[in-house]
């Protein structure tokens, strides 16, 4: 049997963080999960009734403030997805808020860790490899997409996409360097206070309940503009849509994090990619296509030729290392979780025509 845990999950009304929450508690009814959340990210009181309905609880709290994890108590393990998640977010507003949540609140976060030697899982991100550096690959171009080449010369990068290996010196975005100070920093409290921890760097992830926008979640912003016959825009490199990225379902990183979870001894201090890979990646006219395929709705899409800061041609994970150690591959086909989130939107299509639409 297994033994009855105790889990913090910060952003625990977000995207992530809800699905992980819902998730755990539907497969372990004996465990406490709580979701701590400042609610910031509009969608996430949409959480709120689906979570507690389900048994897990909530505690209205903001990680920037260290007092806020008072009323927690001990718990075995922290799961940290709370954050400001947009790669434009300080670039074209104040970097105050990120840098406050992603960075200082994380370590108000492993503060709280290391007071009870609870472990740490840290999502963070794919972004943390610099602009210029994802810019170089070498690459060629379809009618539909743009691909990794054959031929690199850079570490870390092969046509099975971007392994651990790769460069990491240069500028990556406010949020992306926010999130690779605290990978710094979750490994110094591993070493100087006895934690112990992984850190889930994440490409792409989709799935139901993601409040997607323009500049953060763009997966489900796609499916739910056909759905609700809205326009869009294919932005940069030219306007064409061909930038790719792989994507993740919700449901394959919960298997990851439930194996994390209970085999941390195993992975402790690693730092790994983790993404829907080559299988599951997609240009936005190739997602177009799909969403077309899934919905039966065509919509207009306009075409904007300039690249905006800090937008990336390709990304695609390289999971060889992910799956060595945690014996763990993404199952959901990218037609699986285009329409996972169709099926998403038409059941819950009037609560969430107001913030998708
Ligand atoms: N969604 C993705 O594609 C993706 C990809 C890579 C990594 N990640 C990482 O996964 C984690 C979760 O992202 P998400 O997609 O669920 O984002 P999200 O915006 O849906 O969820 C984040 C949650 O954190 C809460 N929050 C924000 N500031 C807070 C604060 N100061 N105190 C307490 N709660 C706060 C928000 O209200 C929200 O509910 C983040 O760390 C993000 O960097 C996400």
């Amino acid at each position: 049997m297994t033994e009855m845990k105790r889990i913090l999950i910060t952003g625990g009304m977000g995207f992530v963080g809800s699905n992980l929450a819902m998730s755990l508690k539907l497969k372990y009814p004996e465990y406490v999960i709580i979701a701590f959340d400042n609610l910031k990210r509009r969608g996430s009181e949409i959480n709120l009734n689906r979570l507690k309905n389900c048994g897990v609880e909530f505690i209205h709290g903001d990680i920037r403030n260290r007092s806020d994890f008072d009323e927690i108590g001990k718990v075995d393990c922290v799961i940290d997805a709370a954050a400001e998640p947009s790669v434009m977010a300080g670039i074209d507003s104040s970097p105050v808020y990120l840098i406050d949540t992603n960075l200082n609140g994380t370590i108000n976060t492993l503060h709280f860790a290391s007071k009870h030697k609870s472990d740490f899982i840290f999502l963070s991100t794919s972004r943390v490899y610099p602009i210029s550096r994802i810019e170089q690959i070498n690459y060629t171009e379809t009618d539909d997409r743009f691909e990794i080449a054959e031929k690199q010369s850079i570490q870390g990068i092969s046509r099975q996409g971007i392994s651990e290996e790769f460069p990491i010196d240069g500028v990556r975005s406010y949020y992306g360097a926010s999130k690779l100070a605290s990978e710094l920093f979750v490994n110094e409290f591993r070493e100087f206070s006895g934690i112990r921890s992984v850190i889930n760097r994440c490409g792409v992830l989709a799935g139901p309940w993601q409040m997607g926008k323009v500049d953060q979640g763009v997966t489900v912003l796609w499916v739910a503009r056909h759905y609700f016959k809205k326009p869009l825009s294919y932005i940069g490199y030219g306007g064409t849509g061909k930038q790719v990225r792989d994507a993740l379902h919700i449901n394959d990183l919960f298997e990851l994090v439930d194996w994390q979870i209970h085999h941390i001894e195993k992975i402790n201090g690693e730092t790994l990619n983790v993404g829907g890979a080559t299988e599951c990646s997609f240009s936005l006219k190739e997602l177009t296509q799909l969403c077309r395929q899934v919905t039966g709705n065509t919509i207009e899409i306009k075409s904007v030729k300039e690249t905006r800061d800090a937008d990336i041609r390709i990304y695609i994970t390289d999971n060889s290392k992910v799956t060595r150690l945690c014996n763990w591959m993404p199952k959901t086909s990218k037609l699986a979780l285009i329409t996972d989130i169709y099926k998403w939107l038409k059941e819950n299509e009037i609560q969430l025509s107001s913030i998708l639409k």
